[in-house]
């Protein structure tokens, strides 16, 4: 699921390496380099499906670049079970991880899916953004990590987005970081105390936090795949090689069932030529593993989070929640009804 070769693309030889963007003048009216592209459609005579979705012989180009495959609803489900864990990993801050697992999991659940999120990270935004107060929880995954006698329901709470659960953090989730060091099978504790969850989740998201350390390491160990939110900014692109380092050691070496389901665009400014072409460049890399959703930029975003709930719900109608949606389409056709 990824470039050529199923394992995902590289920017360089190293992981500190980034090949610069070259800019080759484009007059103001053209709607950039993609042109080439849609003539190769047009030309297209047949629909094409598959798992990344219906692909239309007079499909429009989409904003990555490519054209725009069509994808369906998520199909209803009769039972529940056997979840798909995914983190949302990537160790720059303010990419949209939180969002991403909040309005990823708010839009699953709305097409019918049990939906756990797992705050993962110690800032406790993910529980923040769902309206809790940090300061006033009895119990959080931290004491699941490290109290045998706690169990996953004790921890577990409900939110306001119905088919939708959570599992909070606070600062407290900080000291199991050093804490965990000194655990046998220290990588695994998470993947233990999420392992009774499977059965009665569809999907299973987890918010990791931003670095590359030991809860980190345990997310990717714990999950089945990664979605990897990344701002449309050319800085954003330099810690990808970094980031692809680490899971696919956590692949060699602890998971070999881990994924990449796919790299996610956010804070899209299509207007702007330089994040049209750091997409471009990301799709030069990573092929079909990026996301033909993206999500734009929006100040919705910023006050449903201060309003602590989704944008689904907090903002039905706006291009955010819509945006969400057709993610979640998308990550059902890639990697849930698959
Ligand atoms: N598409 C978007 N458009 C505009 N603002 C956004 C968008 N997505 C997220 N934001 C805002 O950007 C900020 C960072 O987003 P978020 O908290 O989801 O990132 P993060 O990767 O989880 O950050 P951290 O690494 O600190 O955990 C938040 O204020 C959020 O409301
Ligand atoms: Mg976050």
């Amino acid at each position: 699921m990824s470039g050529a070769d199923g394992s995902g693309g590289s920017f360089g030889s190293s992981a500190s390496e980034v090949p610069p963007m070259v800019r080759t003048p484009v007059p103001a009216s053209e709607p950039i380099p993609f042109r080439k592209r849609e003539e190769e459609v047009q030309n297209n005579v047949v629909s094409t499906s598959s798992a990344s979705g219906t692909v239309d012989a007079k499909a429009e180009i989409g904003p990555t670049g490519r054209p725009l495959p069509h994808f369906d609803d998520p199909k209803p489900l009769t039972t529940h079970g056997n979840a798909r864990i995914i983190s949302m990993c990537n160790q720059k801050g303010g990419v949209g991880k939180t969002t991403t697992t909040i309005n990823l999991g708010a839009a699953l659940a709305e097409f019918g899916r049990k939906v756990l999120l797992v705050d993962f990270d110690p800032q406790g935004s993910l529980s923040v953004g769902l309206g809790l107060n940090p300061h006033q929880m009895d119990l959080s995954i931290y004491n699941l990590l490290m109290q045998r006698d706690v169990t996953l329901d004790e921890v577990i709470v409900p939110t306001n987005v119905p088919g939708m659960d959570l599992l909070p953090s606070n600062i407290d989730l900080s000291a199991a970081e050093v804490q965990l060091v000194h655990e046998v099978a220290r990588e695994q504790t998470l993947q233990r105390v999420l392992a009774p969850a499977i059965a009665k989740y569809d999907v299973i998201l987890i918010d990791c936090q931003p670095s590359l350390g030991l809860l980190t390491v345990n997310a990717l160990t714990a999950s089945d795949g990664v979605i990897v939110p990344l701002e449309c900014e050319y800085f954003a692109l330099r810690g990808v090689a970094l980031l692809k380092t680490t899971i696919d050691k956590v692949r060699e070496r602890l998971n070999p069932r881990l994924q990449i389901e796919g790299v996610l665009g956010t804070m899209y400014d299509g207007r702007t030529l330089h994040t049209r072409e750091v997409m471009e460049r990301l799709v030069q890399a990573w092929g079909d593993t990026v996301f033909h959703t993206v999500i734009r930029r929006t100040i919705k975003f910023s006050d449903s989070t201060v309003a602590g709930e989704p944008i689904t719900s907090y903002a039905s109608a706006s291009t955010g929640a819509e945006s969400y949606r057709e993610l979640a389409r998308e990550v059902a056709a890639r990697c849930l009804d698959g």
